[in-house]
């Protein structure tokens, strides 16, 4: 039996998560899985429903899953109102730190169908296929004291790391070079802060359990210029919380597809899938969403929750034919798609499916 929580979320969360069910159910159903469904809320929704942006009702189904489905948090009113207290992403955060999320898998590929949407040259893109291993519960989004002084005319947050904390993302990531091309950059600011000197001793310790992956380290400024010059010298990419949300959303126009990107947290147990876009408000409601962002995280749950990696694969071929048939959704659509091969989130859900 797998048990999987379903937090569909704000904005365009509902519509695209529940194209990756529908995907689901249809491949459970072919290998005679039996699954149940989970649905919790998370976020705007939630706070509209209890007050709370992450129920406990939420925690305790998510804690007994294998697995979580995510969509996604976030609503404009809030983006409006900064001084409101309760947010919707306090659940995420919160989620994270609870089940122990601590490492952030963003992998970013290329789609040779799509190489000509990065607003890069093609020829910087083309095969570009990286992975970060975001940290993702400690720094600076989870540090204290975190707080107003002075009248509330100072703000203070603190960076901090563990070694620990060091420690244990840096084996993940290490653990990934072995099955790819043996190549971490470790990204840091070490020349300026006290807590990236921590993170690059560390992972230089770490280092010496792998001596068949080369280590090299870059402090963050010019990772972020690296990764737009020559993407393609990156293999595994290992960063901190803040640096590694600035970096990835950089590194997703390599692909120029944010909604095609997927990811996954990681802990010691249960496991949480989300699409790297965001609740994308604007076009919530209006059958205009990608869906495949979310489709692909499906994939890697398959893949890393239960191993299935046959199944994970069926849903990446299913998207690259449907794609290879020349569909597209707006967001991912060029000057060169025919206007009736543009499809809505429904349309191209039922494209996909076919290719199952
Ligand atoms: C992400 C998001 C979150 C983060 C927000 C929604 C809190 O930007 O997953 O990258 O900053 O971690
Ligand atoms: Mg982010």
């Amino acid at each position: 039996m797998k048990k999987i929580a379903i937090i569909a979320g704000d904005g365009i969360g509902p519509e695209v998560t529940a194209c990756s069910r529908l995907l689901l159910e249809k491949i459970a159903q072919q290998n005679n899985w039996e699954i149940t469904f989970e649905e919790v809320l998370m976020g705007h929704v939630a706070i509209e429903a209890t007050g709370n942006p992450l129920p406990e009702e939420t925690l305790s189904a998510c804690r007994v899953a294998d697995a979580i489905l995510f969509g996604a948090v976030g609503h404009p009113y809030y983006d409006e109102n900064p001084q409101l207290k309760v947010r919707p992403e306090q659940g995420l955060l919160r989620l994270r730190k609870e089940l122990g999320l601590y490492a952030n898998v963003r992998p970013i590929q290329v789609f040779p169908e799509l190489s000509a949407a990065s607003p890069l040259k093609t020829e910087i893109v083309a095969g570009a296929d990286i992975v970060f291993f975001r940290e993702l519960t400690g720094g600076i989004y989870f540090g204290q004291p975190r707080e107003r002084q002075n009248n509330g005319d100072t703000a203070l947050d603190t960076m901090i790391y563990h070694r620990y904390e060091v420690e244990r993302i840096a084996r993940k990531a290490f653990e990934a070079a072995m099955q790819r091309q043996k190549k971490i950059c470790s990204v840091d600011k070490a020349n300026v802060l006290e807590s990236s000197r921590l993170w690059r001793e560390t992972v230089n310790q770490i280092a010496k359990e792998y001596p068949e992956v080369a280590l090299s380290h870059m402090f963050v400024d010019n990772a972020a210029m690296q990764l737009i010059k020559d993407p393609k010298q990156f293999d595994v990419v290992l960063t901190g919380n803040l640096f590694g949300d600035i970096l990835t959303d950089e590194a997703s126009q390599i692909t120029g597809s944010l909604g095609m990107l997927p990811s996954a947290s990681l802990g010691d147990s249960v496991g949480l899938y989300e699409p790297i876009h965001g609740s994308a408000p604007d076009i919530a409601g209006k059958n205009l969403a990608n869906p495949m962002a979310s489709m692909l995280s499906l994939a890697l749950l398959l893949d890393m929750t239960y191993a299935e990696t046959k199944a994970g694969n069926q849903i990446r071929t299913a998207i690259q034919k449907t794609l290879g048939a020349g569909y597209r959704t707006a967001d991912i659509a060029d000057k060169d798609t025919a206007q009736e091969k543009i499809l809505g989130t429904a349309e191209i859900t039922k494209q996909i499916l076919s290719r199952i």
